[in-house]
């Protein structure tokens, strides 16, 4: 077993593929240019820039975290993480990767005294009104996550939280509060100070896709009792592997860069991440928003319009093995896949060996279905290079603390030198702000409807 996380990238290169993938003399090439890479983001690391490169070094913030999430947090039986985006997704990937499965259906004994934890992140009021209606108020904490303190759908979650929670504590509804917000603006933090309500921060330069290991996800995980130390210290084993200017050596510089040769020089524009681990799949998910929102963008950082971006998708072996897979086999040279895979699993199942000898059961029997789980991941990786298909696996030791710790700065690194490839500014998302306008537009009109801001017109509709 390998006891840190492995890049096998055999098949992204032509031997492998048939004459098809990356020639190596061209990864040779950007290998050349990756040191420039690699020197200009230590420069900005120097400078104080990328921010969340230091969040695994905040000792004081998680001592802050720890005294709270051991202390007060305790007194709850449920928590719910209010927020969106980036501030909701990482929450969801660390709960699924490193609690065991079906952890809000298990009794206090069987969750070892620690709340249960749900992230609400979007306002369907078929899902938001019956799930509060469920919930025994007296014993829920709510944490309200919002870097900005101006996301509508956040706002609007915490006034409906907020109207509840008064109604049946009036004064001491505070108590089931606890927002992690910008340490010095927004709403959120106004009413932190005005009202005294308890609040954690977020560090003014990291944005929400990238907060996943400050105080947006490590209090909801140290509340649940997951090891933050832990996986703190595998963010910085990655961080200081990454920290090499020799590509080879450096995963995050290793899968940005060949992403991006992938897409740029082979017209591979649509980058799968397959975890054959349903724990891996909340962080398929996690990527798909960082990689999207970081790298999506018309202008590059000269202001020139490009319209660049590389199209993630998630994708769960074995079980798309039966969906996509068709697909990525033989449809359009338009995509790399990467294979997620853990060495080892917490706890594994015996296949039993019940008709030795039969051809449909007989080759199952007596191996285990992470046996089976790994084999069909190396096969499936076999199976597209045979079909001239570029992929890479990334394989983790464990489902482990220190290796999640480790995977999440490995993307989130890797972003940053993809930012850099493709010469884009990773760290806005102009994008989505002109949606987030017309909304506020919208429902500040007065009306009982909310009016459509161009009236339609009936040719072309369908009615
Ligand atoms: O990555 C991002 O910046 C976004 O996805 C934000 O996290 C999301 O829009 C929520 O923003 P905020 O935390 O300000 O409420």
């Amino acid at each position: 077993m390998p006891d840190r996380i492995l890049l096998d990238y055999n098949n992204m290169v032509s031997p492998r593929l048939g004459g098809r993938g990356l020639d190596p003399a061209r990864l040779a090439a950007a290998a050349a240019r990756f040191r420039a890479i690699q020197a200009a983001v230590e420069r900005q690391r120097a400078a104080g820039g990328i921010a969340f490169l230091q969040l695994p070094y905040e000792t004081e913030l998680v001592e802050r975290i720890r005294a709270f999430a051991d202390g007060l947090g305790q007194a709850f039986d449920t928590v719910v993480v209010l927020g969106i985006g980036g501030s909701a997704l990482g929450t969801s990937a660390l709960a699924q990767a490193l609690l065991p499965p079906f952890w809000n259906e298990r009794d206090a004994e069987a969750r070892d005294y620690y709340p249960r934890l749900y992230v609400l992140d979007n306002i369907d009021p078929t899902t938001i009104g019956p799930f509060l209606d469920r919930l025994d108020l007296a014993r829920t904490l709510f944490n309200v996550v919002s870097k900005s303190g101006a996301t509508a759908e956040t706002m609007a979650q915490f006034l409906i939280v907020r109207e509840r929670l008064r109604r049946a504590f009036e004064e001491g509804d505070r108590g089931h509060l606890i927002f992690t917000t910008d340490p010095e603006k927004g709403v959120l933090r106004d009413l932190a100070r005005a009202e005294n309500i308890a609040s954690l921060p977020i560090p003014p330069g990291v944005g929400g896709r990238f907060s996943v290991l400050s105080a947006v996800g490590l209090l909801p995980a140290a509340l649940v009792g997951i090891p933050i130390e832990r996986l703190l210290r595998g963010a910085r084993e990655m961080d200081e592997r990454c920290r090499s200017d020799v590509l080879e050596e450096n995963p995050a510089g290793l899968f940005a860069t060949l992403q991006y040769l992938a897409h740029l020089e082979a017209g591979a524009s649509i980058h799968v991440l397959m975890p054959y681990s349903d724990r891996l799949y909340g962080i398929a998910d996690w990527f798909r928003q960082l990689w999207a929102e970081s790298l999506g963008k018309r202008l590059d950082r000269a202001g020139r319009e490009v319209f660049r971006g590389p199209t993630p998708v998630k994708a769960l072996g074995a079980t798309d093995q039966h969906s996509q897979v068709q697909l990525y086999m033989e449809g359009p040279f338009d995509k790399t896949v990467t294979l997620l895979v853990p060495a080892e699993v917490p706890e594994d199942v015996a296949v039993p060996d019940l008709y030795p000898g039969t051809a449909a059961f007989g080759y199952l029997g007596g191996h285990t279905l992470a046996e089976l789980l790994r084999t069909e991941a190396k096969a499936t990786a076999t199976a597209l290079a045979r079909h001239g298909r570029m992929n890479l696996t990334l394989e983790l030791p464990a489902l482990g603390p220190e290796a999640i710790g480790g995977l999440l700065m490995l993307f989130q690194i890797a972003t940053v030198y993809a930012g850099e490839w493709y010469d884009v500014n990773a760290f806005d998302q102009p994008g989505v702000e002109l949606g987030k306008e017309l909304t506020g537009a919208l429902l500040r009109r007065p009306g009982t409807e909310v009016p459509a801001l161009d009236p339609p017109d009936r040719r072309w509709i369908c009615e």
